[in-house]
């Protein structure tokens, strides 16, 4: 039976940055963003938006009255979850009406979230391929004004429905993991920015990435040419172009040439976004889908997902006849091009809003254009409206 992704949308803030206009106030050389890190644009997240109504905004986009009829599973990848017990899954099948004979659930493995919620997915759907199981990765991605992590934030969610008979990708069903408990990445309780070991956090990125690859090709027996593409986790693009770099050392030319032109094409929405944390990688999938000019039925495409502290897995999955119909309705490009730029001192004040933390709060969410948004906290529960 085949098993994967049947729909998938996106969603992130109206707000963006220019890392050329935060680079100058930060007083590095441009280059240093746009070059070093690999980014153009970077996402503010609105306090009147947060990893539910992110989440929400997305799934919208794909669910309609047939799939919904037919959940079974919500899996919420998220590291920005709202609530220590209550999971954010709770509160988005509650703001999206979903219905009541639903199993919900959060998960947390930083960026590798909605990876093991793929794979929790294909499990369930395997027992009960009537259903359909929406996966959630959505996520703010903060790190603190004036730190090194600063341009290498962004924020927004991609919403997944896997199913049997999949329209857009099928899963090949080897997938390889490598896992160890590392400091390179955290978020203390309480607190609301990450903390970071950024080399080293790069180097296990890049050192498990040949772990699982290496033991993908022991499985698997194929090789380098074999992949129409390879995608990877983007906390921030240029890495995942390192990532490339070290698993096409060697190849040939064709080959090579082929992989760093998708690759391109797979970073153009991350660029402009920034991390997601848990949806990159599938901000990166949508993003080569819409962007890329060869993709054909049949190709196998790589996916690469990290998550720090840290987990990681490499899997494949083959494109289905007819997934660029599956795509149609999905429109990141014009969400982004709609987006309004904000300027740095604008972007530092919306900061210090966010991820606020109290028993009562009352958003004013009139600017907000997005349907659903965080409207405020009463007795420490959180409310959400559509507007
Ligand atoms: P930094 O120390 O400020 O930057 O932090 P740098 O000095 O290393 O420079 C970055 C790159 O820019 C270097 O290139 C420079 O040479 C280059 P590289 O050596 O890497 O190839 N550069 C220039 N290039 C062109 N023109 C110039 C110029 N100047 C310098 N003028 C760092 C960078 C990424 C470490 C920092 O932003 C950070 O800590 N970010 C957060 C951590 C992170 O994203 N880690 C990635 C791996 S961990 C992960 O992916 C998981 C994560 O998503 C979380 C989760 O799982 O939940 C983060």
């Amino acid at each position: 039976m085949k098993v994967g992704i049947d729909k998938i949308g996106f969603f992130t803030s109206d707000l963006y940055i220019d890392m050329v206009k935060l680079a100058k106030q930060r007083q590095e050389d441009p280059n240093k963003y746009l070059i070093g890190i690999g980014q153009k644009k970077m996402a503010v997240i609105r306090p009147t938006q947060d990893a539910v109504s992110l989440a929400a905004n997305a799934a919208a986009q794909i669910l309609t009255e047939k799939d919904r009829a037919k959940l079974g599973l919500v899996v919420f990848g998220t590291e920005s979850g709202v609530d220590n017990s209550k999971s954010a899954a709770a509160y988005l099948a509650g703001l999206l009406q979903l219905p009541k004979n639903l199993r919900v659930v959060e998960i947390k493995q930083a960026c590798y979230g909605a990876t093991a919620g793929l794979d929790f997915a294909q499990g369930y759907i395997m027992l009960h391929p009537q259903e359909k199981v929406l996966v959630i990765g959505a996520d703010i991605a903060r790190y603190g004004l004036n730190t090194s992590g600063e341009p290498t934030q962004g924020g927004g969610a991609v919403a997944m429905l896997v199913t049997a008979a999949p329209r857009i990708i099928a899963f090949e069903n080897v997938n390889t993991a490598a896992a160890c408990d590392a400091g390179d990445f955290w978020r203390p309780l309480g607190e609301t920015e990450a903390r970071v070991a950024g080399k080293f956090s790069n180097n296990l990125y890049l050192d498990l990435l040949q772990q699982v690859w290496q033991e993908y090709i022991k499985q698997t027996g194929a090789k380098l040419e074999d992949f129409a593409a390879l995608l990877f986790h983007l906390p921030y693009t240029k890495l995942g172009l390192k990532g490339l770099r070290s698993l096409t050392t060697g190849a040939d030319a064709t080959t090579s040439v082929r992989l760093f032109k998708q690759f391109e094409a797979a970073r153009m929405y991350n660029c402009q976004v920034g991390n997601l944390y848990t949806g990159s990688l599938y901000l990166s999938f949508l993003s080569l889908l819409k962007n890329s000019l060869e993709l054909q039925a049949g190709q196998r495409i790589g996916f690469y997902s990290y998550g720090s502290g840290a987990q990681a897995e490499f899997f494949s999955g083959l494109l289905q006849p007819g997934f660029e119909r599956q795509l149609v309705q999905i429109n990141p490009a014009q969400q982004l091009a709609e987006r309004h730029e904000i300027s740095i001192t604008a972007y530092e004040q919306l900061y210090r809003q966010q991820a606020v933390q109290a028993a009562e709060l009352k958003l004013d969410f009139a600017n907000d254009p997005a349907k659903y948004v965080f409207a405020g906290i009463h007795e420490y529960q959180r409310s959400y409206t559509t507007h």
